[in-house]
């Protein structure tokens, strides 16, 4: 169950590259303990809007907050506490490829934690375990995996530094409907029982129906409507309308009836 208490506000943020604007005055929130999808057409800004709330792009106007702190403005000590409590699944280039699968869910806590070599490993083990994989991956580079367990071994990752927020960035893109299907389990039962608040781009309205606990809509650079699948479905809106009851959304709509 989400409370009311906000883990992410983002108010009136616009960020742009020359002369194109691509978000424009887009305001969002995260509460606490629930799964937020976000969705929206191909380039209009879901990846954008992740990572400048990351801090990887910067913005023309408007303010973040993590946790209340927008990480912008914190001094640096401030900027890697907020950082070590969320977790990153990037839509491109999940992994590094020079990296094992065990090396790659290391990486955050070489960069955050004072560890020891062996208590890293250890810990990147159970990582890779509460995500299914064993350790006959361990030692496997990402080129040797398939699709779906670079997924699994990318949120494993995510999952490090046992963050509170974990960002998903198309987590079942490429994915068959059996594995991503799969794959929305996984992050549905981690979510539940680690207790996290996930941000979720997604295009997949299985996993709008079967993870999310609300939705978040962007176009043309603003986020037009929020609500649960049952408010989108409904909706008169020709966008929401369009997406959420075309083809592929009648059937979903079919699910939530029944
Ligand atoms: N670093 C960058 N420099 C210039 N333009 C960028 C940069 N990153 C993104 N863009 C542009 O911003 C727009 C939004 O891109 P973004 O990747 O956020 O789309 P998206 O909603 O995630 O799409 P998709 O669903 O296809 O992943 C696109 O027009 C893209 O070309
Ligand atoms: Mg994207």
């Amino acid at each position: 169950m989400s409370s009311n208490a906000a883990v992410i506000s983002v108010r009136d943020l616009v960020v742009g590259f020359g002369g194109v604007t691509v978000l424009d005055h887009a305001s969002l929130d995260v509460f606490d303990g629930e799964v937020l999808g976000f969705v929206g057409g191909s380039g209009a800004g879901k990846s954008v809007l992740m990572r400048a709330i990351i801090g990887l792009l910067p913005r023309r106007h408007g303010t973040i907050e993590v946790f209340g702190t927008d990480p912008a403005l914190a001094d640096e000590d401030q900027r890697r506490s907020i950082e070590q409590r969320w977790g990153v699944l990037f839509q491109q280039g999940a992994l590094f490829s020079s990296l094992t699968a065990l090396q790659n869910v290391q990486f955050p806590m070489r960069e955050y934690l004072k560890l020891s070599p062996r208590l890293m490993e250890e810990i990147a083990a159970a990582k890779l375990e509460m995500v299914g994989l064993g350790p006959d991956v361990h030692e496997k580079f990402p080129a040797e995996l398939s699709g779906g367990m670079v997924k699994r071994v990318a949120l494993a990752r995510a999952l490090a530094l046992d963050p509170d927020i974990v960002f998903l960035d198309e987590p079942t893109s490429g994915l068959d409907p059996i594995g991503a299907a799969e794959f929305d389990q996984l992050i549905r039962t981690l979510q539940r029982t680690l207790g996290l608040s996930v941000f979720m781009v997604t295009h997949d309205l299985d996993s709008l129906h079967a993870v999310c606990d609300r939705i978040a809509v962007l176009s043309e650079g603003k986020v037009i409507a929020t609500g649960s699948i049952e408010t989108m479905l409904a909706s008169e809106h020709p966008w929401l309308k369009s997406y959420f009851q075309g083809n592929r959304g009648r059937q979903i709509a079919h699910r939530v009836q029944h």
